[in-house]
């Protein structure tokens, strides 16, 4: 199968979660799967703006991106995080290797306003570079972080993970999308629903029973599926573990 695991920032600095991260690889490249990780990293992002002393300013849930703001975060995304997960894997003997959109033009981005409002160097994927993609996946597990360049090579761009991971996924024709998260599933009343087509989708969203970042995870579950992923999922480390043995975890998005 080719799979894409989107693997969320909250618990990337936990080297219990690393290692289970790199145990849950390593059993699905042994059993010859293609691999793409798109990892997230917000929290760390803004530990170094505090620490650099610039401004945090979230416009609807996405991160305003000046120019100070876009090197801080290429820092940490395509320099410290995504070096952190490449060196886990290589722990555990995985051939592996740590990329960011911005390599090989394999994300290529648009700007982006958010709700009619400017929020700077922030962009969505237009394009996907597959042949660069393609030609890495087939020798390495792919660590990939969601910077991505503009059409004119000329900038970054900050990219929201779980949406840079659905356009990995699409682009790829991907049999299953994992968004790993620090939850085992879209919860109601702390239960794990199983399945969530997009009519429950917009019910939840209105109730409240999702909020928050399970808000772009999900539209960016059902971006993955009508761009052409089979199967997408939102679970935890353990869940993923079971799914991509053929067992049932976590919740089915469906489209
Ligand atoms: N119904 C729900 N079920 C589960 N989690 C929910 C629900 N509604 C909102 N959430 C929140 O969504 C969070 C997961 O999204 P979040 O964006 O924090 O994680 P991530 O995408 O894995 O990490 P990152 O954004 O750093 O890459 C959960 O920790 C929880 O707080
Ligand atoms: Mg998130």
């Amino acid at each position: 199968m080719k799979i894409v695991l989107k693997i969320g920032g909250n618990e990337i600095d936990d080297p219990s979660f690393l290692q289970e991260l790199a145990d849950l690889v390593a059993q699905a490249r042994a059993a010859g799967h293609v691999m793409v990780l798109v990892h997230g990293g917000g929290k760390e992002i803004t530990g170094l703006l505090e620490k650099l002393g610039l401004d945090i300013k979230f416009v609807s849930g996405m991160r305003y991106t000046d120019s100070p703001t876009l090197d801080a975060v290429e820092m940490v995304l395509s320099g410290l995080i995504n070096k952190r997960l490449v060196k886990a894997l290589l722990r555990k003997g995985i051939d592996c290797i740590g990329l960011s959109g911005v390599d090989g033009r394999i994300l290529i981005a648009e700007r982006i306003l958010r709700d009619g409002n400017d929020i700077g160097l922030v962009g969505k994927v237009v394009d996907v570079n597959l042949s660069v993609l393609t030609a890495m996946v087939e020798k390495f597990a792919v660590v990939l972080s969601p910077l991505a360049v503009d059409a004119a090579s000329t900038t970054s761009l900050n990219v929201n993970a779980d949406y840079a991971a659905a356009a990995v996924s699409s682009a790829l024709r991907s049999d299953l999308i994992i968004f790993l998260s620090n939850v085992p599933g879209v919860l109601k009343n702390g239960t794990v629903i199983h399945r969530i087509d997009e009519l429950e989708f917009i019910d939840l969203r209105k109730t409240g029973v999702v909020s928050g970042g399970m808000v772009p995870k999900i539209e960016a579950a059902l971006a993955a599926l009508k761009g052409g992923t089979t199967r997408a999922i939102v679970t935890d480390n353990k869940g993923a573990i079971n799914v991509i043995s053929g067992l049932p975890g976590g919740t089915q998005i469906v489209a």
